[in-house]
């Protein structure tokens, strides 16, 4: 075992970081008021190799493993969560669900732009009443012969307005439950997709998340991903590494606010003394440096799972499990050390306790981590 990270893994780390610091920082505040994120970061992102890390060089992307993916992530949600998001289903859900199960002609025309950031992806799952029951799809795509039709609504779209390619589950034989359920990719501007109003959220705010209707939507038999009725199995295996990006998020975080408690604790004097010298502060920010390092190996742990080709489902809903509680619980504290500055938008961690909740809901809330980490210890005993 060895903890220490290579060379390239610390080049990346700081690239991430450098990026964050210099980039994201200025407006991450007035981003998160007006819920807005600008083209020109992404692209800037892009231009760094943020938007493909995992995929192949000859499909554009930069060739990276997951563990480099991990560390860039956390660095970006140090700074800006919504970023992060932005970034993880570009990677993990949508670049990663083509080069794992689409076609040669799939990844020529759509993981190639994707994994260069010349368009976005977006994932498109859950539907108003298919949220954690997601094999409860509603959305249909009835076989037409050469083509499927498209139709339904799907919910919560993260990149939804901003996104040409949209990765759409969706039930074709609904006699077959999950099995008859197909992932299609559909371009965002095909006749029939429709974009709802951005949600005016909690956290994540500088995320574009929308609604997205389809109506009567021809979707080429080509742009089906894997065999018919592979669609909810597709979506489980994507999610399974998507929920290592979003425990990287979370991790980042609680990383991002911690420094920051650690800096405003040795800095804000109380009774005297900085507050870093009263004891309930000190222990505070032990369990958060405990905690945040526990988190960090699992998510470790988990994208050295899917880097050696070993099944990696169980750790990626422990470490999504864990960080996000930590996330939710580090950066409570967080506000808390800053006291009545905690409470103001200027001092960042407000904002980092909105955004942390978040971790707990999306790509399977904790109570859905919980079912699928119960149902793989219960199959190991036998
Ligand atoms: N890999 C492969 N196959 C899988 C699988 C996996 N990880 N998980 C389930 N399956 C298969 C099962 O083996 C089963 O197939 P068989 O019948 O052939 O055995 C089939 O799928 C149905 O499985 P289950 O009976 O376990 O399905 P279920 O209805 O009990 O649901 C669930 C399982 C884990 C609760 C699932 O519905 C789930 O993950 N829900 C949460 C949904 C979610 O995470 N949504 C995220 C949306 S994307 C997002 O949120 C992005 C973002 O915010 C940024
Ligand atoms: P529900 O499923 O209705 O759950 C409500 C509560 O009941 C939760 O606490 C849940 O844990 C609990 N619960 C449900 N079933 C069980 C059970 N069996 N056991 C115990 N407790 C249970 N989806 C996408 O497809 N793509 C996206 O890009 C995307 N981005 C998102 C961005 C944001 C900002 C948000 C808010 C959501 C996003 N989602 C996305 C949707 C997200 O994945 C769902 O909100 C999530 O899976 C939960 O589904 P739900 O909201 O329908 O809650």
């Amino acid at each position: 075992m060895d903890f220490v990270l290579s060379e390239e893994h610390q080049m990346i780390r700081k690239a991430a970081k450098d990026f964050a610091e210099q980039e994201l920082l200025p407006g991450v505040i007035d981003r998160d008021e007006h819920q807005y994120f600008p083209e020109e970061l992404i692209r800037k992102m892009a231009d760094l190799g943020f938007m493909g890390m995992m995929v192949r060089t000859e499909y554009g992307g930069a060739g990276l493993d997951t563990l480099s993916y991990v560390l860039a992530m956390e660095e970006i949600s140090k700074i800006d969560a919504s970023a992060a998001v932005c970034m993880s289903v570009n990677n993990s859900l949508v670049c990663w669900g083509i080069q794992e199960y689409g076609t040669e002609e799939q990844k020529q025309r759509y993981l190639t732009p994707l994994a260069k950031g010349e368009c976005l992806g977006a994932f498109l799952l859950s539907e108003p009443e298919a949220g954690s029951d997601a094999s409860a799809q509603h959305t249909t795509a009835q076989d037409c012969g050469d083509y499927y039709l498209l139709n339904g609504v799907k919910n919560w779209i993260t990149n939804a307005g901003i996104a040409k390619v949209f990765l759409v589950m969706a039930q074709t034989h609904p006699e077959r439950g999950s099995h008859g359920i197909n992932a299609f990719i559909v371009e965002s501007d095909w006749p029939g997709v429709k974009l709802g109003a951005k949600e005016n959220k909690m956290g994540i705010r500088g995320s574009d998340t929308r609604s997205v209707t389809f109506q009567d939507v021809k979707v080429p038999k080509q742009n089906r991903i894997g065999e018919d009725g592979f669609g909810f199995k597709f979506a489980m295996k994507t999610l399974e590494g998507g929920r290592i990006g979003i425990a990287a998020q979370a991790l980042g975080i609680a990383a991002g606010a911690y420094e920051r408690a650690l800096r405003y604790a040795t800095e804000r004097k109380a009774f005297g003394v900085p507050i870093a010298q009263h004891q309930a502060i000190q222990f505070k920010l032990a369990d958060m440096a405990t905690r945040i390092e526990a988190a960090r190996m699992l998510v470790w742990k988990a994208a050295w799972e899917k880097d050696q080709n070993r099944p990696f489902g169980l750790y990626s809903s422990m470490a999504k499990l864990y960080a996000s509680e930590v996330a939710m619980w580090v950066t409570i504290e967080a506000v808390q050390i800053h006291g009545g500055y905690g409470y103001v938008k200027e001092y960042h961690v407000e904002r980092m306790m909105r955004d942390a909740k978040i971790t707990q809901i999306y790509e399977g809330t904790s109570e859905i981590q919980r079912l699928v980490i119960s149902r793989h210890i219960l199959q190991q005993h036998g």
